[in-house]
């Protein structure tokens, strides 16, 4: 089933068109990246997506309703949640407040202690450190808590915005199995990458964004094999 669609979407800041033409789809289940350089426009896209940027043209579907401009509170009550490029935790509140903030909406705050609950069996290290300050986490747990966060909107599909950015490889690699294990127990999951090489390990499929365009998509072992990406992307 197709979850998420996207079908043409022109966006602009001002005059200036940032993306075009641009069409995509993720379906249940699915590991899905977007790959592209700093600035290509992938966040602009998530951002379009989450209605928090309203496109000149062009549709999103999710799960069959027309969500193209919806405010992001009703975006997110539908099933979709949003884990931002940087500034991810509140680094002075404890793992419990972070957890809450991922619940802020009305219909999940009422549900908030049941959805921490399942966070925790998903990271029981979470429980453990329940109390503990943000800051003074590992770099595996405040990825498991970034994560957490995002479930507490009891979401169908997540959008990770450069998780792995300035992370060293072994902990990309921890971190993108936490998200096979998440994917593995229901999660639709989109990620935004500049991670080439490593995102397309566990995803099933990729797009690829350049100066606002996608330019290529398949499966991840087609995009592997495809001689743009491993000139442009992977280096070799
Ligand atoms: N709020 C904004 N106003 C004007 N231009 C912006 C804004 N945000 C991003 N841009 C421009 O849009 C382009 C795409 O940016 P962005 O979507 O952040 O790319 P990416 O996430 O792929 O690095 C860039 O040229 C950037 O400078
Ligand atoms: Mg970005």
């Amino acid at each position: 089933m197709l979850m998420l669609e996207v079908k043409n979407l022109n966006v602009f800041y001002g005059n200036v068109q940032v993306l075009w033409d641009v069409s995509l789809n993720v379906k249940e289940g699915e590991i899905v990246v977007l790959v592209g350089a700093n600035g290509a426009g992938k966040t602009t896209l998530l951002n379009t997506i989450t209605g928090l940027i309203q496109p000149a043209s062009g549709s999103v579907t999710f799960m069959g309703h027309d969500i193209t401009g919806l405010p992001p509170n009703e975006i997110v009550e539908l099933g979709i949640s949003y884990l931002p490029e940087g500034g991810r935790l509140f680094p002075d509140m404890s793992i419990q407040e972070n957890l809450e903030m991922g619940s802020f909406l009305k219909k999940s705050w009422v549900v908030r202690k049941e959805r921490q609950e399942q966070v925790f069996e998903f990271f029981p290290r979470l429980k453990e450190r329940r109390k503990q300050l943000a800051k003074t986490l590992s770099g595996g747990e405040r990825q498991m808590l970034a994560m957490g966060r995002c479930l507490m909107s009891g979401p169908k599909l997540c959008f990770f915005d450069e998780l792995s950015y300035g992370l060293a490889p072994k902990l990309v690699k921890e971190s993108f199995k936490m998200l096979e294990m998440l994917r593995d127990n229901g999660l639709t999951i989109f990620l935004i990458e500049q991670n080439v090489n490593q995102s397309l390990e566990i995803a099933d499929r990729a797009y690829v964004l350049e100066n606002g365009r996608i330019v290529s998509h398949g499966t991840s072992e087609e995009l592997k094999q495809s001689d743009h990406v491993r000139k442009a992307y992977l280096g070799i």
